[in-house]
């Protein structure tokens, strides 16, 4: 029997940090197990808010991959490419942009925020207007089943769903599949500020740090204020460091750190020291996979031109289905 598909993709507007670890990534590996499962780098997604300095995208989809491949997405079991090597991601954009009402672009949640969120740039542009529609002709071509998502993208789904259902309501049952998701919990990590864990906000442990960067910026994370000196007791649930043990801390050890923390027993730089190993542990073998992605390049380009292949094999036949569905063949 033929394995459910999974379609899911992240914006290359910028390196990937531990939140992106924990929330996405180690999903998306565990995924594979079950699923047939199509990532994509969505870098015409990215353009929709980066178009003034797009320099970022290339090069962070590159870097992106990396880090996938890296962490354990499989080439052999999953479909790995870039949205712009695949052409039927723009057509089917722009016919479903056809079928599409204004008015439920418009009410869109998300793009109200982030419109709200991104003040400094301009996005009164037709194509962030469009962004859902893109994403939903990126879903519907490869008829998922599921799309795992961040509760933040829910909006979107929902509009895939609606602009599926009128496209077959139009054009013919059964064309375009309507996706379910899988609600992924976002990681509950915060920044070394003890703000949102953000690439724009500087403050992101990122999964690619040299060893002494990592280490800096472990040791001046903010713990729980009200822990002004050493033998002050702190409060591990008022810490901002502390979400970051129950990570990467074996639960014994944990206890000890609570206890520890609680009674004044444990300074916060010891505490600091153990996240450390314990992160340095987790993500070595990582950083030694990315540096010989970074040393054979290579590899990394023939990896997503044989997704793009196999994307496009998907793709067209599902193009085929929906240009005679709109009298465009026959
Ligand atoms: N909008 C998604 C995000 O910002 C990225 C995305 C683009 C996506 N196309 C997709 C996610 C298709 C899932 C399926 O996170």
């Amino acid at each position: 029997m033929e394995r459910k598909r999974i379609v899911s993709g992240i914006r290359s507007t910028g390196d990937l940090h531990i939140g992106h670890y924990l929330g996405v990534l180690k999903n998306w590996v565990e995924l594979q197990k079950e699923y047939q499962c199509f990532y994509f780098i969505a870098d015409w997604h990215a353009l929709t808010s980066e178009y003034r300095d797009p320099s970022i995208i290339r090069k962070s989809a590159k870097d992106m991959v990396m880090v996938w491949l890296s962490v354990g997405i499989d080439p052999a079991q999953s479909v790995i490419f870039r949205q712009s090597d695949v052409k039927a991601h723009a057509e089917l954009f722009l016919l479903l942009s056809m079928i599409t009402p204004l008015s439920w672009l418009e009410r869109n949640p998300t793009y109200k925020e982030m419109k709200e969120e991104l003040k400094e740039k301009d996005l009164s542009t037709f194509g962030f207007l469009g962004y859902p529609v893109l994403q939903a002709a990126d879903i519907v071509l490869y008829h998922a089943d599921k799309v795992p998502i961040g509760e933040d993208q829910l909006p979107h789904l929902e509009l895939t769903r609606e602009i599926a259902r009128r496209f077959n309501f139009i054009y013919g049952e059964g064309i375009l599949k309507e996706p379910k998701e899988i609600l992924t919990e976002a990681a509950r990590v915060l920044g070394i500020d003890g703000r949102k864990m953000s690439k724009s906000y500087g403050n992101a442990l990122f999964i690619y740090e040299t060893g002494e960067t990592l280490k800096q910026k472990v040791m001046n994370m903010l713990t729980d204020v009200k822990r002004m000196r050493k033998r002050d007791p702190g409060e591990p649930m008022d810490c901002n460091l502390y979400p970051l043990h129950e990570y990467f801390t074996p639960e014994e050890m944990r206890a000890e750190i609570r206890t520890g923390c609680r009674s004044a027993g444990l300074g916060c730089v010891e505490c600091k020291q153990i996240l450390l190993t314990n992160l340095i542990r987790e993500f070595e073998p990582i950083w030694k996979k990315i540096d010989y992605y970074n040393e054979h390049a290579g590899i990394v380009d023939e990896i997503l031109e044989e997704g793009a292949r196999r994307a496009i094999k998907e793709s067209d036949q599902t193009m085929e289905k929906v240009r005679a569905a709109m009298k465009l063949a026959d």
